[in-house]
């Protein structure tokens, strides 16, 4: 699905849209956008209120009429004009100009890996809707895989681990190619909301979705593993009377609860694995698990993922961002395709 490189270099832009965060590559300016993919609305005007950090910081703080929307879900647009709407507000009016001045815009997407039609076309609509001629569709894995500098075009394997906010993706690469792949619909998205349920059953409490995030920092010190601080204090409203309060959280029943949805993403790994061919098996043993995306900065997840596969494993440099980067780099022509002899 992946478009070829040459395509990609006559590319001006770059977008990925995720379900947590929407980023732009501009060729020449590197990114641009980097924010929530999120917009507030009024809903008796339908009026674009914000779009971006301040529409996130509005979830769950609006009064009844403003409403504030996620456009993309899973990795796949799900309100096209919404989409655009946002992008446009997000991408600027300066850069917007100087974009519909280009006649022939072409634009590229981050897709996930076996989008379905349905899904590609919503992507292909969005980008048209604010300009492109044509637009290339990059699977996110192969993107990923460049922008966190594996060596993808060798005819030797690479796996990567792409752990977003709505899907986590696996895949096992060679030849510049997907060899094998899976793709798990378990994310950030559901560990925060592992983390949420649990307070509630065991606690009684209901949190704000802005504590979420410091609780797992808090697990940080041995992680998911045994030896990290046993408690953290949470603040919340209480279930049943409604007051707010604070508990004191056992660290290792967080764990515990977080564990059930990371176990699907490692069943994924294993599947993968399971269906590779053995040659390229062997090679992983020695180069292990790359993690990209913004999940794998979850603490010890890379842990959890050692232990399973008893492979090494490495978080890439500012794993969310890699994907991004990786179409960024296609876009400037930095990655020269291997050149294959034809024997003829
Ligand atoms: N330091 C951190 N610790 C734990 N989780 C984190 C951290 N930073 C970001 N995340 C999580 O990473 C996710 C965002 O990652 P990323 O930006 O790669 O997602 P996305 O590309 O928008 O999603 P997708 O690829 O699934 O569409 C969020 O769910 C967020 O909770
Ligand atoms: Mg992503």
């Amino acid at each position: 699905m992946t478009a070829s490189l040459e395509a990609l270099r006559r590319c001006h832009l770059a977008v990925d849209l995720g379900a947590a965060r929407t980023r732009v590559y501009v060729k020449g300016a590197g990114v641009v956008v980097d924010e929530p993919s999120a917009a507030a609305v009024n809903t008796r005007t339908g009026a674009l209120i914000a779009v971006g950090t301040f529409a996130e910081q509005m979830t769950g703080r609006t009064p009844h009429y403003i409403r504030v929307v996620r456009p993309i879900s899973g990795g796949t647009v799900v309100d096209i004009e919404m989409a655009q709407r946002m992008l446009r507000h997000l991408i600027g009016e300066k850069l917007r100009r100087n974009l519909r001045r280009n006649l022939r815009l072409r634009a590229a997407v981050c897709t996930p890996h076996e989008a379905d039609p349905l899904a590609q076309r919503a992507a292909i609509e969005t980008m048209v809707g604010l300009g492109a001629r044509r637009v290339e569709l990059v699977d996110t894995l192969v993107a990923a895989a460049v922008g966190c500098g594996l060596p993808v075009e060798r005819p030797e394997a690479t796996m990567i681990m792409a752990c977003g906010a709505a899907t986590t993706q696996v895949a096992v690469l060679s030849l510049g190619s997907i060899v094998r792949a899976e793709r798990v619909p378990v994310g950030g998205e559901a560990i925060d909301h592992a983390i949420v349920q649990h307070l509630r059953q065991a606690h009684e409490l209901v949190t704000p979705s802005q504590s979420v995030r410091p609780l797992q920092l808090s697990l940080s010190g041995g992680g998911l593993a045994q030896d990290g601080p046993a408690s953290t204090e949470v603040h919340g409203r209480d279930v049943a009377t409604g007051v707010t309060r604070s508990v004191q959280v056992d660290n290792a029943a967080v764990r515990r609860a977080i564990r059930t949805p990371l176990t699907a993403v490692l069943d994924g790994i294993g599947r993968v694995l399971r269906d590779c061919p053995p040659d390229l098996v062997a090679d992983l043993a020695d180069t292990g698990i790359m993690m990209v995306g913004g999940s794998a900065l979850l603490p010890g997840f890379d842990d959890m993922v050692r232990t399973y596969t008893g492979m090494p494993v490495h978080i890439a440099e500012r794993p969310e961002m890699c994907a991004v980067r990786g179409v960024g780099a296609m876009l400037e022509g930095e990655i020269r395709p291997l050149v294959l002899d034809p024997l003829a």
